[in-house]
Parts: structure tokens; C-alpha cells; sequence
């Protein structure tokens, strides 16, 4: 066995690698099928066959932030903007209920028509309905995280998109690196399952910036990290750029695996938009969760925060049963229980 499936070996049984480990995996890619593969034992092992279904509301594409890559950015001004109502986020969620989601999503731009009294009424409305609830509407006060959680939101997203400060700096030009770290440590603290998670192929990103990712992910002990590509959006100011890959992509996901074995990892849209069954083939390389989209159509065509994104034109109907015949195929079963971490 050569040495790098070696240290792959070892860390499907430790759950440690160091940064050189990972950068030297990541360089080379003769060895990813066996990363892969390992990164799917550990999944199998840690968090079994079953595939949590979270349905995502995507119900505000306002937004105030200026993320170079994000097309939903407030400079855009090709995107039609829509808000939804709290009684549409309620029709939406009623509609998972019927397909059976245990968890719902709420994602927005950071738009701040959404005032924490808004959002409180509608997470109790939504946690009456008997859902875990997951929130990503982005950098808010300690007061508020505190405000959501006590209104019964169980689960926060917020990706740190890049740990490489100056590249952060970069992409996000109104923001800042310490406010987000802040933000992640202060979901941590009000004891939400906390998800993070980054952008893989971004300009200028290297291959330790990424291996710092990782270990970022380790040290912040997170409940969920969602990753994918970076697809170059138009009309933003990295319209021109390269994007990522699907592989590479993988293989941050597969190496986050190995390190976090009990958490949940969603085979995001954004793979899936790359390469057709790409969801497939991450859910085949540690993944464990699918989001599948239940906003409606119209509402949906405009939340573009990068172009040609996945089941666009699919009915939620017609993607649930598609997801579940997908995932059937691979020998794997859709979760009736909620889906917390199991902290190992
Ligand atoms: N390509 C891929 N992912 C993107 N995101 C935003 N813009 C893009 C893009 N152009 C991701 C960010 C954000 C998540 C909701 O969508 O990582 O956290």
C-alpha cells in the first residue's frame, strides 16, 4: 500500500490528520477512489444507511452583502427580487409536511425586513407543525441567535467559505473574518447544532488554505458542514473566473469524513449542478444528508445564487420521488427520524 492510502487508512480509524496529510491527498489525485471509499465506510459506520431529507425554503433572495461570487449580491441588479410572506413560508412547509420532511430549512439573503419579532413568530408557527428547524439567513447578534433558539430553532448554517483571512477579505469587502468566527462561537455557545462549511475553488484559494478548512471544521467540533464547488455566477465580479471542480470538491468533503465521522454532510445542489448524479456520488463519498427543494417554482428560478443550479424545473413532487428512487438504487433509505448528530 502506498503511503498516502496509508495515512487515509489511518485516519478512517483516528479521525486525525495534520495539515501536511491533507494537502498531500489533496494534490494528488491517484488515490481518490480509495479516499472515497474510505470516506464511505466511516459514514457507514458512524451514521449508518439512512439519508436525512431536509426540505429548504428558500424565502427572501434580498439581500444586503456584496459576496464577489454570490449572485444573489445586492449589486446585482438583473436579479427580480421576491420576499415571501409568513403565511407562503407556512404553505410551503405544510407541502414537506405531506412529503414527509422531518427537518425544514429556512435560507434568505440577509435581508433585513426579517426583524427578530418576524422571525420568531414564524419559527414557533413552524416548530407547532412538529419540524426540526434549520436556519441560514446569515450574520446576525448574539441577541437574535438567542431569540431564534429560544423560539425553538434547533440547527444554524453559516459556511465560513474560506478560512484564508486575506481571500475572505476579498470576496467579502463589507465584512469581516472575526464577526464570522464570532457568529459561528456564539451558535456553538447557545447550543445550536451548528453547520459551516466553504466555497471549494474559488480564485487564489490554495490547496493549504483548504487543508485549513478542514482542520477548521475539526476544531470548531461542527455538527454539519456543507461544502461544494464555486460556480462562477453572471453579473458578478467573478462572472469570468474558473470555477471549481466536482472532484476536488469530494475530496474536502470526503477528508471532512474522516475527521468529523458522526456528522451530517449534505451531497449539496451545487454538486449536483456540476455533474448529473453528482449527489449520488457524494452521498457515495461520506454524505448523508439531501436538501430538496420545496420553494416554488417561480420563487426558486430567482433564488440564482449561481447559474444552472439543479432541479430547477422539477416539481418538489416529482424530485421527491426521484431522490428516493436515486437513493434506493445506491442501497440506502430515506430517515424517518429527525436527523440530530449523534455525538459519538
Ligand atoms: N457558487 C457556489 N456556491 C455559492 N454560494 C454562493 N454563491 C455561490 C457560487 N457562485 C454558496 C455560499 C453560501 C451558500 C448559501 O451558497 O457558500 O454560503
Amino acid at each position: 500500500m502506498t503511503d498516502l492510502k496509508k495515512i487515509i487508512q489511518n485516519a478512517a480509524a483516528s479521525h486525525e490528520l495534520s495539515a501536511e496529510q491533507i494537502i498531500a491527498v489533496l494534490k494528488d489525485d491517484s488515490i481518490n477512489d480509495f479516499l472515497f471509499s474510505a470516506a464511505d465506510k466511516v459514514r457507514e459506520k458512524y451514521v449508518g444507511d439512512e439519508v436525512h431529507l431536509r426540505g429548504l425554503i428558500e424565502f427572501s433572495n434580498i439581500c444586503k452583502c456584496s459576496c464577489k461570487y454570490c449572485g444573489i449580491r445586492k449589486e446585482n441588479t438583473s436579479v427580480q427580487r421576491y420576499r415571501m410572506t409568513e403565511q407562503e413560508i407556512l404553505s410551503l412547509a405544510q407541502y414537506a409536511k405531506e412529503y414527509g420532511y422531518k427537518t425544514i430549512v429556512l435560507q434568505s439573503g440577509e435581508d433585513s425586513f426579517f426583524s427578530k419579532e418576524k422571525m420568531v413568530s414564524i419559527i414557533k408557527k413552524i416548530k407547532d407543525m412538529g419540524f426540526a428547524l434549520t436556519l441560514s439567513i446569515g450574520e446576525k447578534t448574539y441577541e437574535e441567535y438567542k431569540a431564534y433558539k429560544d423560539a425553538g430553532a434547533d440547527r444554524y448554517l453559516l459556511r465560513i467559505e474560506t478560512t484564508d483571512k486575506n481571500l475572505y477579505q476579498k470576496m467579502h469587502p463589507d465584512m469581516s473574518f472575526e464577526n464570522r468566527i464570532n457568529c459561528l462561537k456564539n451558535l456553538k455557545k447557545l447550543g445550536y447544532e451548528t453547520g459551516t462549511g466553504c466555497l471549494v475553488g474559488l480564485p487564489e484559494q490554495s490547496i493549504e488554505s483548504l487543508a485549513h478548512d478542514i482542520l477548521f471544521f475539526k476544531e470548531l467540533d461542527a455538527d454539519m458542514i456543507g461544502l461544494g464547488p464555486f460556480i462562477p455566477a453572471p453579473d458578478t465580479p467573478l462572472a469570468e473566473e474558473n470555477g471549481g471542480t466536482l472532484t476536488i470538491a469530494l475530496k474536502v468533503m470526503a477528508l471532512t469524513r474522516l475527521l468529523l465521522p458522526d456528522i451530517n454532510i449534505p451531497a449539496t445542489t451545487a454538486m449536483e449542478t456540476l455533474e448529473p448524479d453528482g449527489r449520488l456520488k457524494a452521498l457515495q463519498s461520506g454524505a448523508n444528508v439531501v436538501m430538496p427543494n420545496v420553494t416554488d417554482k417561480s420563487c426558486k428560478q430567482k433564488y440564482t445564487i449561481y447559474p444552472g443550479k439543479a432541479g430547477l424545473n422539477n416539481t418538489p413532487e416529482a424530485y421527491k420521488l426521484s431522490i428516493t428512487s436515486k437513493i434506493k438504487s445506491i442501497g440506502r433509505k430515506i430517515s424517518n427520524n429527525y436527523g440530530f448528530r449523534n455525538k459519538f
